[in-house]
């Protein structure tokens, strides 16, 4: 199994380009599924995730084809209804798929997406949701058969503004005849992503971003080329790198917009970042100061995916953070590694207590996620001496390459 080997301490500086956004091209990919015709998507991340949700559409029946960052799908067809156990749980936003597979086909057999380390990940918003727009659901032995021979389209309430539940529901009843509202919906920039997505093929949505969104159905779905939004939480990682490390990065293709939050958040923390239209430039040169108390909340607060990666950039900083983890029961797998690093953090329940140390030390430690591995890689560019990184399968499901990123910043960083 291949690692990451860093040997830390150096300033990063340099341009780079920010890759497509994972969970914009995740929802996006499953509203192909719509088309019968071509949908041709450029900016698609070369990543694990967007692997997995090809295949899945491949075994529907579809045609798909991806290189140099373009994926190519024509979905007219697509005739099965029945994603096998194991392509559900080759990624967690397999079950994306209900909602356009009721759509087309009128019915959907899946099983439980599973949890993943962060936590149990349940999907009852979604079932519930669908149970009140007509479809017959029935949990049986960890599958789930879904038929719904007419959507009824009406206004669905959502406890939580789930993500996931806010676009598949939008999936769900893009091809419906009537109005869906979904209230107190996710505001996440990558469902308005999707919106202008299914609106590009021939959709009838508006409000995405705020907490309501009205969805008129349609009868059909044109064929489409479209541009995928950039990677707020890349970016994020980037950001959270060099602000530990010092140093002066530009990062092009990114819209300050989606970022705004962390961005006033580090130069809170000492950084001076500077924005353009598709641009941020951050530069830092002295030890970071903590930031108090941290709350993660749906957006347009603080990410939960950020949660790990500014733990990890904050553990150096002079004074202290507190992160409350409002978003997932076990998003702290990342600190036990940390501390082997040198941090000094206290784990209560949803809180963390981060006291900067002044320099973490390098060390062999193992990624149990996504944005936890990231974090990891962020902790051992700034480390003083050599960290290897073992899980890195994690950090590829979201991260290009990340090494490479590095890299051509100017760290002494290596896949082994
Ligand atoms: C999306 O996951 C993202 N994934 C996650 O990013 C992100 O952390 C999350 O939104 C929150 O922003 C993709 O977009 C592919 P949710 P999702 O439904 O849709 C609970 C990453 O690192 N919930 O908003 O699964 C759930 O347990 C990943 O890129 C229910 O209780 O998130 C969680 O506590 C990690 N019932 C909370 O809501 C449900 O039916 C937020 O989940 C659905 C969710």
């Amino acid at each position: 199994m291949s690692k990451i080997a860093i040997c830390g301490g150096q300033k990063l500086n340099g341009e780079i380009m920010v890759q497509g956004s994972k969970n914009a091209a995740l929802p996006i990919l499953a509203a192909t599924v719509l088309s019968d015709e071509e949908c041709v998507l450029f900016n698609c991340p070369d990543l694990e995730d967007v692997r997995a949700a090809l295949k899945i559409i491949d075994w529907l029946g579809g045609d798909t084809e991806y290189s140099k960052h373009t994926a190519t799908i024509s979905g007219g067809n697509i005739h099965r209804y029945k994603i096998p156990e194991e392509l559900m749980n080759s990624m967690r936003s397999s079950v994306l798929f209900l909602g356009p597979m009721l759509a087309k086909l009128k019915r959907a057999e899946i099983s439980y997406p599973g949890g993943c380390s962060i936590g149990l990940r349940p999907i009852d918003l979604h079932i519930k949701a669908f149970r009140q727009l007509g479809v017959t659901v029935e949990e049986i032995g960890g599958r789930i058969y879904c038929s719904a021979e007419k959507i009824k389209p009406c206004k669905v309430n959502l406890l939580f503004p789930s993500v996931g539940a806010t676009e598949n529901i939008m999936l769900l009843c893009a091809l419906s005849d009537g109005e869906t509202q979904i209230l107190n919906a996710a505001r996440e920039p990558e469902i308005v992503d999707l919106q202008n997505f299914l609106n590009s093929m021939g959709a009838k949505i508006s409000g995405a971003g705020s907490e309501t969104i009205h969805i008129i159905g349609v009868e059909k779905l044109q064929k489409v080329q479209y541009n995928i939004m950039s990677d707020r939480i890349f970016a994020t990682t980037v950001l959270c790198a060099v602000a530990c490390c010092g140093g002066d990065v530009i990062l092009r293709n990114i819209n300050p917009n989606h970022i705004e939050l962390m961005l006033s958040m580090l130069a809170g923390a000492g950084c001076n970042i500077i924005t353009g239209e598709n641009y941020v430039r951050i530069r830092c040169s002295k030890r970071l100061l903590g930031l108090g108390k941290v709350m993660t909340s749906p957006y347009p607060g603080f990410p939960t995916d950020a949660q790990a990666l500014f733990m990890s950039a904050l553990s150096g900083a002079e004074g202290t953070t507190v992160f409350v983890e409002n978003i997932f029961e076990s998003r702290y797998k990342h600190v036990p590694e940390l501390i082997k690093m040198g941090a000094d953090i206290i784990v209560d329940g949803r809180l963390a207590a981060v006291t900067g140390c002044n320099y973490l030390q390098g060390a062999t430690v193992e990624a149990q996620d996504l944005r936890g591995g990231a974090a990891l890689v962020i902790a051992g560019l700034s480390a003083i001496g050599d960290t290897v990184i073992g899980g890195i399968r994690h950090i590829d499901r979201g991260y290009e390459h990340i090494e490479e990123t590095f890299k051509g910043l100017g760290a002494n960083i290596r896949r082994i």
